[in-house]
């Protein structure tokens, strides 16, 4: 078995297995192993045009690379006797070509600006997957709001009867925040589409490298420029790892509610079987076990997040090997999100909602008591506060009705409405449920007419932000195109 071409050097004696398991990024370098062959390729070909490396050590070198890249990296390089899967690929090209050639693909690079590149590029794809995820599920909320523009139910504050509402402004209300989470990513990904190659350790290098080339051959949008920056930052990963936790807060809050509207006490919805567990002891069971465990991979996903902040904070620059620590944790926040958002959808998309249940409660715990009192001041001169406490009074005594009404006001020392000229049919009015919410008409509130407007400008948001999306798709899959045509075209195939 070859020795670590890396350490062979400067060190000497033997690591026993766990110290070696210690030290080695191995584990979580599978999530970089592809695009550290596509950092290799680029590198090759920056290094043979600028005649750093000769045509035939360039060639021999991207034969290798590509041959990897088509048939998969073997199992050999990510043993844990290499620190990382750089020393795990560049030990098995030497042994493969031999030193002359293979030796010569870490000329003007380090494992600094390369893993940190290889991050980079594999966080690009893990965003971009994301943000489709986040096209579907908005997709999906803006298609059941569709549903659902006319299905009244209760809004709640402190889990109490509210105000009525509809499902679809409900629905809508979290459509909103996952298009900023969308907003956010996208975001973050704009400041991860940066390359660090060429900054070597972190004070760059003599030979004479194009930085811009690489950047441009791999679909970065450019290069990092202070090569110290480039090496030693990870806030990019923070952004990203932030974002992901915001994100996972409102999935884990739509989780919430489903389980809450899922219970007995609610039956607001009925999730497929799929997304249910029951009881090992009671038959009867039907549990919503997958948006709790989704709850917590929110908390997993934080967690994620807490502890790589935790490792750079205290970290002076430049590079310091604790930041291969972070690495396990952004690839972990990554996945979790993302099963977690692909399942949400899937969840939602086959949940059945139980209209006339919801129906049946909106109206309940005196919801239209807030149009009663505005009633009052709208056609009967009141001031809010007032009304607001006649109807507070009158609901204290257990009814809102022109007896109850005008007992409040006697203990109030005011006109009673009854004297007023207020009449049963405007309480009644009033307490409506639907008129209740036919009522709200402002921008984003919840009556059909509203509703209706919010949905055709969401979709017309969504549509904007797919087009970019897969322009960005098409720009970055073209460019791994080009850079393997290139290679190809190098070696003559
Ligand atoms: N495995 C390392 C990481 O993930 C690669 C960089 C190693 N650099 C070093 N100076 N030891 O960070």
């Amino acid at each position: 078995m070859e020795q670590d071409v890396v350490r062979r050097g400067r060190l000497t004696g033997e690591r026993s297995g766990e110290m070696m398991h210690f030290l080695s990024s191995m584990g979580a370098d599978r999530c970089i192993a592809d695009a550290d062959i596509l950092v290799d390729i680029a590198h090759v070909l920056m290094l043979s045009r600028q005649k750093i490396i000769g045509k035939e050590q360039a060639g021999r070198l991207l034969e290798t690379l590509l041959e990897l890249y088509e048939n998969g990296i073997p199992e050999a390089a990510f043993d844990d006797r290499f620190e990382d899967i750089h020393a795990g690929i560049e030990t098995l090209l030497i042994a493969t070509i031999g030193e002359d050639a293979g030796g010569r693909l870490h000329i003007g690079r380090s494992r600094n600006d390369e893993v940190a590149t290889c991050i980079r590029l594999r966080v690009r794809d893990d965003l971009v997957r994301q943000l489709s995820i986040l096209i579907r599920m908005r997709e999906v909320l803006l298609d059941l709001a569709g549903e659902h523009i006319e299905s009244v139910m209760p809004g709640f504050t402190h889990l109490q009867h509210a105000q009525p509402t509809t499902l679809a402004h409900h629905l809508l209300a979290h459509e909103a925040a996952f298009a900023r989470d969308y907003q956010r990513l996208s975001g973050a990904l704009s400041r991860v589409d940066w390359c660090p190659l060429g900054s070597a350790a972190f004070a760059s290098t003599s030979y004479p490298v194009q930085r811009e080339f690489v950047a441009g051959l791999l679909g970065f949008q450019g290069v990092l420029e202070n090569t110290m920056d480039a090496v030693s930052s990870r806030d990019f990963a923070l952004e990203v790892l932030s974002c992901l936790s915001i994100m996972m807060t409102h999935a884990s809050r739509v989780c919430e509610e489903l389980v809450v509207w899922s219970s007995g006490f609610a039956r607001f919805v009925e999730l497929d079987d799929a997304f249910c567990s029951t009881s090992s002891i009671m038959p009867q069971k039907k549990n919503p076990d997958t948006a709790e465990v989704m709850r917590a991979k929110a908390a997993s996903v934080l967690g994620s997040a807490t502890a790589s902040f935790a490792i750079v904070k205290g970290l002076p620059l430049s590079y310091n090997r604790d930041l291969q620590e972070l690495n396990p944790h952004l690839w972990r926040g990554i996945r979790d999100a993302k099963h977690s958002t692909r399942l949400l959808i899937d969840m939602l998309s086959s949940a059945t909602f139980n209209t006339a249940v919801m129906a049946g409660e909106a109206g309940k715990g005196f919801s239209t008591a807030t149009d009663v009192a505005d009633m009052l001041v709208q056609s009967h001169g009141f001031a809010f506060r007032t009304a607001h406490t006649l109807v507070g009074k009158a609901i204290q005594k257990g009814a809102l009705d022109i007896p109850a009404l005008d007992q409040a006001a006697e203990e109030m020392g005011i006109q009673p409405p009854s004297k007023m000229g207020i009449r049963d049919e405007e309480i009644a009015a009033a307490l409506d449920v639907r008129a209740c919410i036919e009522r709200r008409r402002a921008p984003g509130s919840p009556s059909p007419f509203a509703v209706r407007i919010s949905l055709s400008s969401r979709r017309t948001a969504l549509h904007e932000d797919l087009r970019s999306l897969e322009e960005r798709m098409a720009h970055y899959a073209e460019s791994v195109r080009r850079l393997i045509s290139d290679a190809k075209k190098e070696v003559g195939k």
